[in-house]
């Protein structure tokens, strides 16, 4: 398989918060932003490996800044690393201030999809090359994030983790 770039799977979806999609404090709901969080994410990873895909792990999400009613949120996703079957994806949540065309920051997830085929066995995926240094930050740091989420899931053992556990030397 030809290796992938992070752009290849690039992937923004912008939308209002509407108040159906708000909490009693009329900011966005958590479960809305993680639902879109999701599909953006999803695409991101379907483009990179051009095949059905699962969410496997939601291996961390923070809700740093409410977002209000009416906001416009750009939901940006693009995969950060592949391994054999799976990849991370990593997907940043900001708030435009249409006004004056700025941007600020409010959230972070990071996701981890497999690609599956029709009776969800596990597929391979392309190995991605990273070009830019965050994108070079992100895919070293990828690794032990599986590492962790494997942990948490009971799939391996902590001994196990050389890359995890290096950073605590
Ligand atoms: C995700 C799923 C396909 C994995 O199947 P499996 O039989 O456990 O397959 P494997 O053990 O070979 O794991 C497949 C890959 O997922 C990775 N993986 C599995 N669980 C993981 C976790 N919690 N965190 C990080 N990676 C995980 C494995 O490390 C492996 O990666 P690799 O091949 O790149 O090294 C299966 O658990 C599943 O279908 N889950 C339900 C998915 C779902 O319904 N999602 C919500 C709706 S889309």
């Amino acid at each position: 398989m030809t290796p992938k770039k992070p752009s290849n799977s690039y992937t923004i979806q912008t939308d209002i918060v509407l108040p159906s999609e708000t909490n009693s404090l009329n900011h966005l709901f958590g479960g809305e932003l993680l639902s879109r969080m999701d599909r953006a994410a999803s695409i991101a990873a379907r483009r990179h490996c051009n095949q059905t895909v699962v969410t496997a792990s939601v291996n961390h999400v923070s809700f740093n800044i409410p977002i209000p009613l009416n906001s416009v949120v750009s939901v940006v996703a693009k995969v950060s690393r592949a391994f054999k079957t799976s990849m991370e994806v990593i997907i940043d949540v900001f708030i435009e201030n249409t006004e004056n065309s700025t941007k600020q920051q409010a959230n972070q997830g990071i996701y981890t999809f497999v690609a599956v085929d029709n009776n969800t066995k596990p597929m391979a995926v392309p190995k991605i090359i990273p070009e830019t240094p965050e994108e070079h930050t992100r895919f070293e740091a990828a690794l032990r994030r599986k590492q962790l989420s494997l942990i948490l899931a009971g799939r391996l053992k902590p001994n196990d983790a050389s890359e995890l556990k290096a950073l605590f030397k």
